[in-house]
């Protein structure tokens, strides 16, 4: 257990104002954050205050050049109130491939992990135990550092909020496969979970749900021929009993839950490929009834199955199957993520 951690308790909580039955996402926050800050060239002692704005320089280099990382992680509570997190050390190693390709300092394991547990005990009545819902944690670091030089800051903060949460997407998640713009190209910072791949989406992504569209499939930038992601998942395709995924590359997130889901997924003895799949074949598998199912896979979006995708102005929609992929492996993982279920992979850490 963690107990070296400075904690400032807020004088109130603000618990009995939420309705834990009607959780949307991510937009209530609990009563306390974690706050680190890089000074002088060194990350000072993580602390927990209570929840509350933070004040920036205007000039601070966030605002300007976009210095600025996150993780999305999920707090689960178990039938007996213990509490657990799925694979944190994976979000801590990618936050700091993050950091550095975007030339912020890496952070110190202890920071990250000590920090994560003691916010996660304090606030562990705010984790809600109603199905699907549970406690989304966003660690994140910015460049608080002042000046309109175009380098990076000589300040940082990172600081870990919460928000207790119900699913992402509200209904089914319709898709488009885009053609004109790109998330992300090769070299440059795609696969980092950096502030700005998602503002560039969001353009794009509005135009795409202006014709009803949930989220944009992103496809590859030099020839939009193969699916790479989605905007805030990974993408799995069956073609018959084939599960099939794009493999990583330097412009597609290495999801925690997309690798988790293909262990699991051999697991059950589904027959998996990393490879690369073509709107191509995704159209054509599609005309021709081979393809089963989609579903995206993330920490938000757990595993939601898309229910139609768009391509060239044709929706092809997607069968409803009694047993899916997508409802097994979303049993295998949550059944892991909420403790009902033997973890024989050893994902499961308890706070
Ligand atoms: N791809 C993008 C662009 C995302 O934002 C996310 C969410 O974090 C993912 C994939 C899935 O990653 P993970 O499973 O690690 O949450
Ligand atoms: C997550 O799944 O944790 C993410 O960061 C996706 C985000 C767009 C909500």
């Amino acid at each position: 257990m963690v107990n070296n951690i400075a904690i400032e308790k807020a004088k109130t909580s603000k618990i009995k104002d939420v309705d834990f039955d009607n959780l949307s996402f991510g937009s209530v926050y609990t009563d306390h954050m974690l706050v680190c800050d890089y000074k002088n060239g060194e990350w000072s002692a993580p602390k927990i205050v209570p929840y509350q704005p933070i004040t920036l320089d205007p000039s601070a280099k966030i605002f300007h050049y976009g210095q600025s990382i996150f993780e999305g992680m999920k707090a689960y509570k178990d039938e007996d109130e213990k509490v657990w997190l799925f694979r944190p050390l994976e979000n801590f190693k990618r936050l700091n491939k993050s950091a550095k390709r975007l030339a912020i300092p890496e952070l110190p394991e202890a920071h990250f992990m000590e920090g994560l547990m003691a916010l996660v005990h304090l606030e562990s009545d705010w984790i809600p135990k109603n199905p699907g819902s549970s406690l989304y944690i966003r660690p994140f670091v910015f460049a608080s550092g002042k000046g309109f030089h175009a380098s990076p800051a000589g300040e940082y903060k990172f600081i870990i909020a919460c928000a207790p949460s119900g699913a992402y997407f509200s209904g089914k998640v319709k898709v488009l496969i885009e053609q004109t713009y790109s998330r992300a190209a090769n070299g440059g910072v795609g696969y980092a979970k950096a502030g700005g791949n998602y503002a560039g989406q969001f353009y794009p992504t509005q135009l795409a749900a202006e014709k009803g569209y949930q989220q944009v499939i992103w496809t590859d930038d030099n020839t939009h021929e193969f699916i790479e992601e989605a905007g805030a998942m990974n993408v799995f395709v069956r073609i018959n009993d084939t599960l099939l995924t794009a493999p990583t590359n330097d412009r597609i997130l290495d999801g925690i839950t997309r690798k988790s889901i293909l262990d699991i997924a051999k697991d059950e003895g589904i027959k998996t490929e990393v490879r690369k799949v073509s709107v191509h074949e995704l159209v054509e598998a599609a005309k021709n009834g081979s393809l089963k199912e989609m579903f995206g896979a993330g920490t938000a979006a757990v595993v939601s199955p898309i229910s139609a995708f768009g391509y060239e102005g044709v929706d092809y929609d997607l069968p409803e199957l009694a047993d899916s992929y997508a409802s097994r492996l979303k049993k295998r993982i949550t059944d892991i993520q909420y403790n009902r279920a033997e973890d024989k992979f050893g994902w499961r850490h308890e706070v």
